[in-house]
């Protein structure tokens, strides 16, 4: 006989609205995300700038809200202004984060029409590590402002006169990292991002802006970097950025089937020193998290390791993570822990988009796939609308090594009132046993179920690959169903699971 997840649903545990900014992600200047990544103008598939439109479409498919650009890593040694005008023009430079060799033939105009083409919304990080305040400014000019001033009109003889209209802007990358180029003190930061945000606010009243939190919760300087740094900069940004990677390491499958709980803990402890910093400042705004890197990242293997010495080549191959089925269920748990936080998590970009740790891989001249972590991020950002709803939760707990006892399911829902769409998602943590559903649903009303799938197989190795494509993807799950009012089913161990369900028609 399997055990019990029991789960108590109720319109009432309204979180917050569900916020289309969850469904975020990343395009960095790094190994093949842009260069036969978004962009291969060789291809059978590339359109007349050069995207592939094999990869516009997964991306649409993929429900991607927002787009930070141009990195990560790779922005600490940024110069934007390399990236603009004739392409025949433009240096190669290069990039010491990856020690690769950029050619620049994509920058923030390509970018921005891309964006366009795949239809999400820019998130632009300035350099804060080799650069400062003037930068940011002509970056800003250049991206937004009104024709007429030197930098616009330079935008327009570029042949963009419209304002690109960037709201949402880093202020740097991981400045805490010792690895970051131009890395700095919490001090140092909190100057530097502070004039930064004011000079671009004195430009631009209504921009967003993100100062950098923490690389990792596990940093040695993490929440005091997040206090001093908002103690400086809390009335001129909006939100402070988290990031994580999660990864199974010696086997420990218990400990990285619960790394939600990670994450949970990371937003409520960066929660908690931004509002201990509102209290200190007496102030009414509250800060947001914007959880702009997060993923599933096997950080040790061979494949992330940058080229070295006298190799310094064009879009090398690097972080091309392979994702197998385990890696996909503890995906869908992070996004579960990110809309459980819809409160406060204003932004979050799943790091990456295409090749570089990501849910969709391309072979250059060839195919682009799905890895197996494309599906819960497409089908939790179709699905999850209207309000986000808590989840109280009765299950068995598993020991492991990392966070103690930690509980064998984990769940979220979404309730659309208008509609009546009630989005229940719900992963079994557990290695070996399978659990049985049960959840009282009356309270939603007469509802039936629309749709029930469930992602695992029974080798939680297994992997999608080009020849492949279609081994691990979600399948119906036709236990699942409704018993006078109580939402019924089997959930497989290791598995992720969407449960769809309507109000009945009159
Ligand atoms: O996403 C890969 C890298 O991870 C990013 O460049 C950096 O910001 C983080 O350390």
């Amino acid at each position: 006989m399997s055990s019990q997840v029991t789960l108590t649903l109720n319109p009432a545990f309204r979180v917050a609205p569900v916020r289309r900014r969850t469904f975020g992600a990343f395009v960095e200047h790094l190994g093949r995300c842009v260069y036969t990544g978004i962009f291969e103008p060789d291809h059978p598939e590339a359109d007349e700038d050069g995207f592939r439109t094999d990869v516009l479409a997964l991306t649409r498919e993929l429900g991607v809200s927002s787009v930070r650009y141009p990195g990560g890593n790779f922005v600490s040694g940024y110069k934007w202004e390399d990236g603009v005008g004739p392409v025949e023009d433009r240096p190669a430079r290069h990039d010491l984060a990856w020690h690769s060799t950029d050619p620049n033939t994509v920058g923030l105009d390509e970018f921005m029409a891309w964006a366009k083409k795949a239809d999400v919304e820019p998130m632009y990080a300035i350099n804060l590590g080799t650069r400062g305040v003037e930068e940011a400014l002509d970056v800003l000019q250049y991206a937004n402002a009104p024709e007429g001033i030197a930098l616009s009109d330079q935008r327009a003889a570029n042949g963009h006169p419209e304002s690109h209209g960037i709201r949402m802007w880093c202020l740097g990358n991981e400045m805490d990292g010792p690895w970051q180029t131009g890395h700095k003190t919490a001090e140092e930061y909190a100057r530097i991002a502070t004039e930064a945000a004011r000079a671009m606010r004195q430009e631009d009243p209504d921009l967003e802006l993100i100062a950098c939190g923490s690389s990792s919760s596990s940093m040695e300087t993490f929440a005091a970097w997040e206090s001093t740094v908002l103690t400086e900069a809390y009335d001129h940004v909006d939100m402070i950025s988290a990031h994580a990677y999660y990864a199974e390491k010696d086997g420990d499958q218990a400990s990285f089937l619960a790394s939600a709980d990670d994450m949970d803990h990371f937003i409520d402890a960066v929660v908690a020193t931004a509002d201990h910093v509102r209290a200190k400042l007496k102030r009414e705004k509250h800060i947001m998290v914007s959880f702009d890197e997060w993923n599933v990242w096997y950080q040790h293997r061979a494949e992330s390791r940058p080229p070295s010495g006298d190799d310094w080549p064009v879009a090398p191959v690097l972080l091309e993570d392979t994702y197998n089925a385990m890696d996909a269920v503890v995906f869908g748990n992070l996004l579960i822990s990110l809309l459980r936080h819809s409160d406060r998590v204003a932004s979050a970009s799943l790091a990456q988009l295409v090749n570089v740790i990501a849910p969709i891989m391309t072979e250059p001249g060839g195919a682009a796939w799905k890895q197996t972590t494309f599906h819960p991020f497409a089908l939790t950002s179709q699905h999850a609308r209207g309000e986000v709803l808590d989840v109280r939760l009765a299950a068995p707990t598993f020991e492991n090594a990392r966070f103690g006892t930690s509980s064998a399911a984990d769940a979220v829902a979404t309730w659309d009132e208008e509609d009546g769409a009630l989005s229940v998602f719900v992963v079994n943590r557990g290695t070996t046993e399978e659990l049985s559903l049960d959840a009282d649903l009356s309270s939603f009303g007469d509802l039936e179920v629309v749709e029930a799938v469930t992602l695992h197989h029974e080798d939680p190795y297994a992997a999608n690959t080009k020849d492949a494509p279609e081994t691990v993807a979600p399948q119906a799950n036709d236990s699942v169903r409704l018993e006078d009012g109580r939402l019924v089913g089997a959930l497989p161990a290791i598995s992720w699971s969407l449960v769809r369900l309507a109000r009945r028609s009159a």
